[in-house]
Parts: C-alpha cells; sequence; structure tokens
C-alpha cells in the first residue's frame, strides 16, 4: 500500500450494491482509488448512493459486486470487521453519536480501549485531540451541556483517536449552521491532515465540497465526475507507514 511504491491507501474497484427491498440499485460500478493525506468529498443528490458507498468503505456493509482494498487488503477477507474498523477507521456522523453519559474526554477516549491502550495514553492522546479542536475548556462536561458545534468537533477529535489510516465523515455538517458546520470540516482536515490520513466527506453541500481537495460526483449509483487531477499534494509520510506495518 504504501506511498513510497505509489500504491494507493484506498481502492475502490467496480463497486455494486443493489438493495432488493425497495429494488434499488444504490451502487452500480464505482471505481476510484485514494491516496493517505488526501482530502476528498463525495457529492450529488439525495439518494445517489453516497452513505452506500462510506458504509461498504467502513466495513458496514458489504457490495454484490467488485472489491474494496485498504492497504492492499481486500475487504471482503477481513475477519474481524470491529477490531479492523477501531484500528483502522474513524467516523464522523451527520448526529454526534457521543455516549450521554460520559465526558468528551471520556467520549474521545473510549475508542482507545480497544486497542488497549494504557489510561495514560488515553487520557494524554484525548487532551491533546480536545485540545486541537478548541475544547480543553470543556474536556470535563457532559455532552448535553455543550453546544451542537463542540458536539460535532469533540466528535471528530473522537474519529481521530486511534490514528486511522481513513476518517468517514457523512454529513458531518448536517445538524450545524453554516459557521459552526465551516468550523468542524476545517478542523476535520486540518487535523487528519496533521495526522496524514485519507478523509472521506459525504456530503451535498457545496461549500463543504469546495473546501475539500478533490470532489467525487455520483448521480444514481454512478460516478459522473471526479476532479482529482485539479490538485496533487504531496503525501505525508506518518500513518501510510504505520498502516502498511499493521494491516497486514
Ligand atoms: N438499507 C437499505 N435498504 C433499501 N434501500 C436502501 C438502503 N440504504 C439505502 N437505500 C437506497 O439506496 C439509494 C442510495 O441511498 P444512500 O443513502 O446511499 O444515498 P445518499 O446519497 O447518502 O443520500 P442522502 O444525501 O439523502 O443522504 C437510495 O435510493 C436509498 O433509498
Ligand atoms: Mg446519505
Amino acid at each position: 500500500m504504501n506511498e513510497a511504491t505509489g500504491s494507493p491507501l484506498l481502492r475502490v474497484e467496480g463497486v455494486s450494491r443493489r438493495f432488493a427491498d425497495g429494488d434499488v440499485q444504490a451502487l452500480d460500478g464505482v471505481s476510484f482509488s485514494a491516496s493517505a493525506g488526501e482530502t476528498l468529498a463525495l457529492t450529488g443528490p439525495s439518494g445517489c448512493g453516497k452513505s452506500t458507498l462510506l458504509s461498504l468503505i467502513g466495513l458496514l456493509d458489504q457490495p454484490d459486486r467488485g472489491r474494496i482494498l485498504i492497504g492492499g487488503q481486500d475487504l471482503a477477507r477481513v475477519r474481524q470487521a470491529s477490531a479492523f474498523r477501531a484500528r483502522h477507521l474513524g467516523f464522523v456522523f451527520q448526529y454526534h453519536h457521543m455516549v450521554p453519559t460520559m465526558t468528551l474526554q471520556e467520549n474521545v477516549e473510549a475508542p482507545m480501549l480497544a486497542l488497549g491502550l494504557p489510561r495514560a495514553a488515553r487520557r494524554d492522546r484525548a487532551a491533546e485531540l480536545l485540545q486541537a479542536v478548541g475544547l480543553a475548556p470543556r474536556a470535563g462536561f457532559l455532552p448535553r451541556h455543550v453546544s451542537g458545534g463542540e458536539r460535532q468537533r469533540a466528535a471528530v477529535a473522537r474519529a481521530l483517536a486511534n490514528r486511522p489510516a481513513i476518517v468517514l465523515a457523512d454529513e458531518p455538517t448536517g445538524s450545524l449552521d453554516s459557521r459552526n458546520g465551516q468550523r468542524v470540516v476545517e478542523l476535520l482536515i486540518t487535523q487528519a491532515r496533521a495526522e496524514g490520513a485519507l478523509v472521506l466527506v459525504a456530503s451535498h453541500n457545496p461549500e463543504v465540497a469546495a473546501a475539500l481537495q478533490r470532489r467525487i460526483a455520483l448521480r444514481d449509483g454512478v460516478c459522473v465526475a471526479d476532479d482529482r487531477e485539479r490538485l496533487r499534494p504531496a503525501p505525508p509520510q506518518g500513518l501510510a507507514s504505520v498502516f502498511s506495518s499493521t494491516v497486514r
């Protein structure tokens, strides 16, 4: 997978997904690849297949045809999806999904339990991330005692806790006003890039899509545009090499 050999971190190859329920072809032969450090928007109207595609990349669902490789590993061969997700993927949803009885600090620490990190390491990492998203003063607050924008910034911190290779965000600004939404996206981009992660954001908001380097447009489950060639940053080292040593 690694950047030195030029292999992309993520490869989506001719992926299709049909839902028998409702007889819907949600995805129809979608292909693209993306590298560590890229920020990529999945755009298109409601029902075009954005969330379905993120679910497949996030091992929450399986394609009927085609395959998806992360770090060279075919997801169809992953035996323990939850362990793979915890180690390699971060998720941000439209609604924050914070555990209501846990403080922001505890919520950000939670994914690190799956990796068996010692308490002190979890605490330090969560504190560092909450600081980075401007929430250090709110670390001890319960989710219901902070604003919607703050909750979503905490969700960004939580998604990055395990230094994922890929961050998947499905309409991460959907519950926020435009100013707070923009701040969340900026933080997501800045933090994920600082850590060398690939960021995939599904959004029908053009402002959100414009903030990312690259846009893939879907219509009726088909990829109709990909402005990949517009901007090619130098890929960071960091996670790409870490990932290749852990995933195999
Ligand atoms: N579990 C499911 N069962 C049946 N049909 C589904 C299921 N999930 C999605 N679909 C259908 O697949 C198509 C793609 O849905 P998807 O949720 O991926 O769209 P989307 O681009 O994320 O839309 P939105 O912008 O509204 O979130 C839609 O027609 C949807 O109704
Ligand atoms: Mg969706």
